[in-house]
């Protein structure tokens, strides 16, 4: 059987719920802070419990705050590390939840394609993004249980919609059947590392064409030093 998921008191007294390999890891090339949003019961534990621990369980337990797993991947020859935080998907937990959307590199935005309010919420979801996180922060639009097809009220084509609407990558997924779950992550990571390689290359055009003024040159310097 598959841990509890942990709360948010938890995380002041331990370590990260993940194997203590991950976690103390410092065998890396870049580490990335990525967020799981979306509405209470769309799925957002369970997907990181597959991708993390390829664990899953029906019973739902529904997030109290926010946790976080680690996990290290290879990507283009590069290690990563992922600290991916799990929110609250319900509206009491909102301000916690929001103070950590600061620094966070990627979003997975969540709904569930069995239930239609979950899917209208993506539109406020995107605006919390847009509010409480910087300009650069990469979001793919998740359509979780697609293992659940009998059930479904919001088809591939409006998500698809949406998605192009936003500028958003999309996939549909199921975390109880481990479809595009880690599709979904490495081309979060893969968008990630584009992006970086954009503003270095902005940076260094800045650089040469003396456009840069000594804030942006702090700024750069604390960019990790070239792409994935
Ligand atoms: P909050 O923590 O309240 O925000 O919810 P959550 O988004 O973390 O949802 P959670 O992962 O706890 O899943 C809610 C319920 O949906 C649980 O009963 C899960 O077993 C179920 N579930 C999650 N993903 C899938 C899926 O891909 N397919 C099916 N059939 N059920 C799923
Ligand atoms: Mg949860």
């Amino acid at each position: 059987m598959s841990e509890a998921p942990r709360r948010f008191y938890d995380l002041q007294m331990s370590s990260p719920s993940t194997s203590k390999n991950d976690a103390t890891d410092q065998n890396f090339d870049y580490m990335f802070k990525l967020l799981i949003i979306g509405n209470s019961a769309v799925g957002k534990t369970s997907f990181l419990f597959r991708y993390a621990d390829d664990s899953f369980t029906s019973a739902f337990v529904s997030t109290v705050g926010i946790d976080f797993k680690v996990k290290t991947v290879q990507r283009n020859n590069k290690r990563v590390k992922l600290q991916i935080w799990d929110t609250a998907g319900q509206e009491r937990y909102r301000t916690i939840t929001t103070a950590y959307y600061r620094g966070a590199m990627g979003f997975i935005l969540m709904y569930d394609i069995t239930n239609e309010d979950s899917f209208n919420a993506v539109q406020d979801w995107a605006t919390q993004i847009k509010t409480y996180s910087w300009d650069s922060a990469q979001v793919m639009l998740v359509a979780n249980k697609a293992d659940m097809e009998n059930e479904r009220v919001v088809s591939t084509e409006r998500g698809e919609e949406l998605a192009r609407q936003l500028g958003f990558d999309f996939f549909e997924t199921s975390a109880k059947e481990n479809l595009n779950v880690s599709a979904s992550f490495d081309r979060l990571v893969d968008v990630i590392c584009d992006k970086m390689a954009e503003s270095l290359e902005e940076s260094a055009q800045a650089a040469s064409t003396g456009t840069q003024n000594l804030h942006d040159v702090g700024q750069s310097e604390n960019k990790p030093p070239c792409s994935c």
